[in-house]
């Protein structure tokens, strides 16, 4: 646990983020120094000129002893020897000031304490020696100061630098510490997912931060994901039971076959309704495999720009026939102007001969069936419907389940699935189906969003 914390993104990045902070302090830093460094020098300098200028100008036409007086005066007011004062003859004796020795030269220069014959003060002296009439001056300032005010840059840098590590480890501990209690909430809850538990859910904090925003998507994959095993489960349980029926038929019919043929009677008549009852069965399963083929989706990339008004003519050709054979009317209003929808000519087709055939068996003679199509809300809907005994609201739901049959229905052939292959090219086609009662009758309305060409 203590390593994964310290691996966690976001004390990493307060880490890496409060080096680059120190860099940028240390640079920051190191040219604040140099230049105060070189100020300083500046004005030591600045001293040592002003001194030596206001020391000689004391000297005038040959008169040593005003000279010796002003460095004697000068070299009395420091102390510890912070500004150093010499005046000596040609021979090199020091005639007035507060060094024992003088280094040889003139001009500028840097010496240690010792060259000055100073013992009180260790740091360099910054010293200028020029001639005053035959005399030389030499005037000098200790870089004491100078070291000082460095020393304090670098220390008040330091503590700077120091406490913003103090700051920059507190910080990274703490968002941390926060980041990695909500990846644990998250971790721990995909966990339980994983071992089964689907309706876990990943807490929000409600600040609609990012992690917000992942943890509402990943919730919201986990909702679909449950009602997808939810229903997958609704659907093996209902498969099984609904098969049920008719592989008991299956099998008491060729019980009787056997008994028939125990008792010596003819047996062919069993055997063809056993057949029969195995194509129904054969047929029902094609029919699952044939939606379940549908809701995977691969079909979606054959889709073409379709025009439902040929769609609806064809169907109203290949049914109005069967519609009078059940002494219905089937009759096609509107379906001209439609504009072009994205889809699968073929499934569409499918969808519409479904409805159409739904029409013709469960209604009785002497109903009349509109197929029509028009724009509604920027969609085309295509619609059938009829006057017969409709579907009661209650059930308008369920009829959408596979191998679901309205009670009334049980007596008419059929096995339930043509209402599940129409909610699946629905759903493929981005389509809504939707059932309304036509008082009497039904009304199924599938509305196809229109066809948009592909950019
Ligand atoms: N136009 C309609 N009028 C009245 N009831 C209907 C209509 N269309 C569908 N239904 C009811 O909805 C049920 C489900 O319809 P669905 O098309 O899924 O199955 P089916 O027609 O019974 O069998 P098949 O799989 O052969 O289509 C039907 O059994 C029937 O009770
Ligand atoms: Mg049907």
């Amino acid at each position: 646990m203590r390593s994964d914390f310290l691996r966690s993104t976001p004390f990493r990045l307060t880490v890496l983020l409060g080096a680059a902070f120190l860099v940028a302090l240390a640079i920051a830093g190191f040219v604040a120094f140099e230049l105060i460094r070189q100020e300083l020098a500046a004005r030591v300098d600045q001293t040592v000129t002003d001194a030596f200028t206001i020391i000689s100008q004391s000297y005038g036409e040959d008169d040593v002893a005003d000279l010796g007086d002003a460095v004697r005066s000068h070299a009395g007011a420091t102390l510890r020897h912070e500004r150093v004062y010499a005046l000596t003859d040609k021979a090199g004796t020091v005639l007035a000031g507060n060094v024992t020795r003088v280094p040889p030269g003139s001009g500028w220069a840097t010496v240690g304490a010792g060259a000055l014959g100073v013992t009180d003060n260790t740091d360099d002296y910054r010293i200028f020696s020029g001639e005053v009439g035959s005399y030389t001056l030499l005037v000098g300032s200790s870089y004491g100061e100078t070291k000082a005010i460095g020393r304090l840059t670098l220390v008040s840098l330091a503590w700077a630098g120091g406490l913003l590590v103090a700051l920059i480890l507190v910080t990274g501990v703490v968002v941390a510490a926060r980041g990695q209690r909500r990846l644990d909430g998250i971790a721990s809850t995909m966990h339980r997912v994983g071992r089964g538990e689907l309706t876990a859910r990943i807490a929000t904090t409600g600040r609609g931060d990012d992690i917000d925003a992942l943890v509402g998507e990943v919730n919201a994959a986990l909702d679909r994901l449950s009602a997808l095993v939810e229903s997958m489960r609704q659907v093996s349980v209902d498969i099984a039971h609904d098969l049920k029926t008719p592989l008991n038929r299956l099998a008491i019919t060729v019980e009787s076959a056997i008994e028939a043929d125990e008792a010596g009677k003819p047996v062919a008549a069993w055997l063809r309704q056993a057949q029969e009852e195995g194509v129904r069965i054969n047929a029902t399963f094609d029919a699952l495999l044939r939606i379940a083929q549908i809701e995977a989706g691969a079909r979606r990339a054959r889709f073409t720009s379709v025009a439902p008004g040929t769609i609806l003519e064809r169907i109203a050709d290949a049914y109005g026939e069967v519609a009078v054979e059940h002494g219905q009317t089937l009759r096609l209003t509107a379906a001209d102007g439609l504009p072009p929808v994205s889809g699968d000519r073929d499934l569409m087709l499918q969808v519409l001969a479904n409805l159409v055939e739904n029409a013709i068996r469960h209604c009785p003679p002497g109903a009349s069936i509109v197929l029509s199509g028009r724009i509604d809300d920027g969609r085309v809907e295509l619609s059938v419907a009829d006057n017969g005994p409709g579907i009661p609201a209650e059930e308008r739901d369920k009829v959408f389940r596979r191998l679901y049959r309205v009670e009334k229905s049980r007596t008419t052939p059929g096995s339930g699935l043509g209402l599940s292959l129409v909610k699946a090219v629905a759903d493929l086609h981005g389509a809504t189906v939707t059932l309304r009662d036509n008082a009497p009758g039904l009304v199924v309305a599938v509305r196809f969003p229109r066809h948009t060409p592909a950019l």
